[in-house]
């Protein structure tokens, strides 16, 4: 999304803010600069939604910088907003799975790379925490690119843990239970 540019960032935001969504948006600031932020709750559409309202923006976006699709990891998102802009059906012989009780979503969070490492980033996880477990949540969860060990090891040390499937992590989950 950075490398779609500003607009494209600040429409997705907007969108975070200003969806259909039932969200928590945190905010720590020093005086009137912001420290660290977080997108917490439950998304409705969060990708899904932006896509759909912007598409038209995002496809000019992509015309006008074809030199990001020689980037493997922008072709991977492009496919992904293909899938999700056209949803396959699912095929008719899927075994129908009992629906998991919705789970409080850390859609994002970051902390100003200068002021990393000074606890804002756990006191944007407790606020969060907090209103999951006021708003009656058993779980939250969460999903994190496997690679970015700093994030992977904040969130572990949080009490975060992965969700495999089929004993492989390569989807980034994770989950906290809420006792
Ligand atoms: C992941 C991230 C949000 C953590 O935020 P943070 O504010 O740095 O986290 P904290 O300061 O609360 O905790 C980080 C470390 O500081 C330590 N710490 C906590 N309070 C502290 C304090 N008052 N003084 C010094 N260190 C402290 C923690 O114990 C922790 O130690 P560790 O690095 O050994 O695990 C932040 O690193 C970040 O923005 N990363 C880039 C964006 C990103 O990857 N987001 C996640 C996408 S899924």
């Amino acid at each position: 999304m950075t490398q779609l540019g500003h607009e494209a960032l600040r429409r997705y935001y907007r969108w975070l803010l200003e969806g259909p969504h039932q969200s928590t948006v945190l905010g720590v600031f020093e005086r009137d600069r912001l420290a660290g932020y977080s997108f917490g709750g439950i998304f409705n559409g969060a990708l899904t939604g932006f896509l759909r309202e912007n598409r038209t923006f995002l496809a000019l976006r992509v015309v006008t910088h074809p030199w990001l699709i020689a980037n493997p990891l922008f072709r991977n998102n492009i496919r992904l907003a293909l899938r999700l802009l056209v949803p396959r059906r699912p095929a008719a012989s899927a075994p129908a799975r009992a629906p998991e009780p919705p789970a409080y979503g850390i859609l994002s969070i970051a902390v100003d790379p200068g002021r990393q490492g000074q606890g804002i980033g756990q006191l944007l996880m407790r606020q969060n925490e907090q209103v999951a477990r006021a708003a009656g949540f058993a779980r939250m969860i969460l999903s994190v690119t496997p690679t970015n060990a700093q994030a992977v090891r904040f969130y572990e040390r949080d009490g975060w843990e992965r969700e495999l499937v089929d004993g492989a992590w390569s989807r980034g989950v994770m989950t906290k239970r809420l006792a």
